[in-house]
């Protein structure tokens, strides 16, 4: 019989990190649900990659069921054609990305090109799209020739299906490369995710507790693998594009020893690097960053991160809860040896974008983000998650904009946990973050709401007309209702 996913959640909540398997071992979050041990010293594997060439990326896209290696163990998930992540899709600002998502799922799925500056009608980024087992959809996305260079990340949006899908293993990494190249000895991209596998490496059913406070899995993915070997030389400047593809655990990600600068976060910029120890991504952000490399060994490590708060989820202890901290995870091992080689030249300065502070605004709004007792969860709970009082119905409109317009938005959390907010399309700007003024204005999609705080965020509602959603990233709060439907017009 499975072991249950709560009481496992529960040991990784009390920080019961585990121990250290072999040398280059694993952490464990949970002592009661070790799996098979891991083939450990595995090279990390790179995600396939198809890059668009004369404007434009063709490609066809199929989710199904199959087996799938993980750490060593044969899992039943889900992947886009055969791989976990997905393939990697690069592109360049001004092309025309093309994909036909087959569904070969049991459930109806669909696509999201989450951060993509791109259209929401019709076959464009629309999350209204069903497609039905056995069927294809034909998508057209039409980078404008402006767009952000970043990291940005794909994966499934049907409303009451997002988390289990993700959690399965649909989702990949899209690239929108730097008109000027960054100089780096080579660029990795990392797609950090986690799952559950029960003894037959089967994805157990979610316990409704643990939806409500997120999913975390029990073991930590790099591009799909248990605790990857990275290999660089001393003085090598890589360039790391990392994507939280994680259902609901927020990452804070240290790799001791080596000397980190982040180029950005999102399809934001900074217009020099800055110096990191360590970096917070919730649920759906991104990272650029540069490592330089500094002889030795060095562990790309998760921290606790608590997304509750004192005060109390469960009867107001104070006490940090379990549940909402997600357990210390190894997350790949880095060996720096050999020849040392030179500095890489300065990071040219980015262009600043255009700083919304400065702006016009239209409309303000405020948006309260609650989890609530008594609502009827079609899972059996008893939580809501709403916003402004609301659960998500795609027939209604929420929020009706302006086209060209920009707002300003004052996003509230009375919940005890944190809630990522995302908003599909149109990017925003922090403007002040639980009382701190925000420092660089970059462009974000996804922005952290802390337990009984807020965010103020400025957006710009250019150039795109039609509906679209706003959501919180902790994809079993999005299923449960915390989602929004946005019409600019
Ligand atoms: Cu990454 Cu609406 O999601
Ligand atoms: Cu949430």
């Amino acid at each position: 019989k499975p072991i249950s996913r709560r009481s496992a959640l529960t040991l990784g909540g009390l920080g019961l990190a585990g121990t250290a398997v072999g040398g280059v071992g694993l952490w464990w979050s949970s002592s009661s649900a070790r799996p098979a041990r891991p083939t450990a010293g595995e090279e990390l594997r790179e995600p396939s990659e198809l890059r668009s060439a004369n404007g434009r990326l063709q490609l066809r896209l199929d989710a199904a069921p199959g087996t799938i290696e993980i750490g060593g163990r044969t899992a039943n998930a889900l992947s886009f054609n055969g791989g976990i992540p997905g393939p990697t899709l690069r592109l360049k600002a001004g092309d025309r990305l093309g994909v036909t998502l087959h569904n070969g799922l049991e459930d109806p799925t669909n696509l999201h090109v989450h951060g993509l500056h791109v259209s929401p009608e019709g076959n464009g980024d629309n999350p209204f799209v069903t497609v039905v087992p056995g069927e294809t959809f034909d998508y057209e996305f039409q980078l404008p020739a402006d767009h952000p260079p970043g990291a940005f990340w794909y994966h499934p949006h049907h409303h009451g299906l997002v988390a289990d899908q993700i959690f399965g293993g649909l989702y990949g990494a899209i690239i929108v490369e730097d008109p000027e190249p960054i100089e780096a000895v080579r660029e990795r991209v990392l797609v950090i995710s986690d799952i559950t596998l029960d003894g037959q490496g089967r994805i157990p059913s979610v316990a409704p507790m643990e939806q409500m406070m997120g999913r975390e899995g029990e073991l930590v993915l790099v591009n799909g693998q248990v605790n990857p070997l990275l290999s660089a030389r001393p003085g090598e400047r890589e360039r790391w594009r990392i994507v939280n593809a994680c259902v609901s655990r927020y990452l804070r990600l240290r790799l001791d020893g080596q000397q980190m600068q982040l180029l950005g976060i999102d399809s934001g910029r900074f217009a020099t690097p800055e110096a990191v120890e360590d970096i917070v991504l919730t649920p759906g952000n991104r990272a650029d960053l540069l490592v330089t490399m500094v002889e030795g060994l060095a562990v790309l490590e998760a921290q606790p991160y608590d997304r509750g708060r004192a005060g109390g989820m469960m009867g107001g202890s104070g006490q940090p809860r379990s549940g909402t901290a997600a357990g210390r995870a190894r997350l790949a091992t880095l060996t720096v040896a050999g020849e040392p080689v030179t500095a890489a030249p300065e990071v040219p300065v980015q262009p600043a974008p255009r700083d919304l502070r400065g702006s016009t605004v239209t409309a303000r709004r405020e948006l309260t983000f609650a989890m609530g007792m008594g609502g009827m969860m079609g899972s059996g709970g008893m939580m809501s998650f709403t916003i402004n009082g609301q659960r998500f119905d795609g027939e209604r409109v929420d929020i009706t904009v302006e086209a060209g317009s920009v707002e300003e938005w004052t996003l509230r959390n009375t919940s005890p946990m944190d809630h990522p907010v995302h908003l599909h399309v149109w990017p925003m700007q922090v403007v002040e973050s639980d009382g701190g003024a925000s420092g660089a204005a970059i462009w974000r999609d996804v922005v952290n709401v802390p337990a009984r705080g807020q965010a103020r965020v400025r957006i710009a509602f250019d150039d795109y007309t039609g509906r679209s959603v706003y959501h919180c990233h902790i994809l079993d709060h999005e299923d449960e209702g915390m989602m929004g439907v946005i019409e600019a017009r």
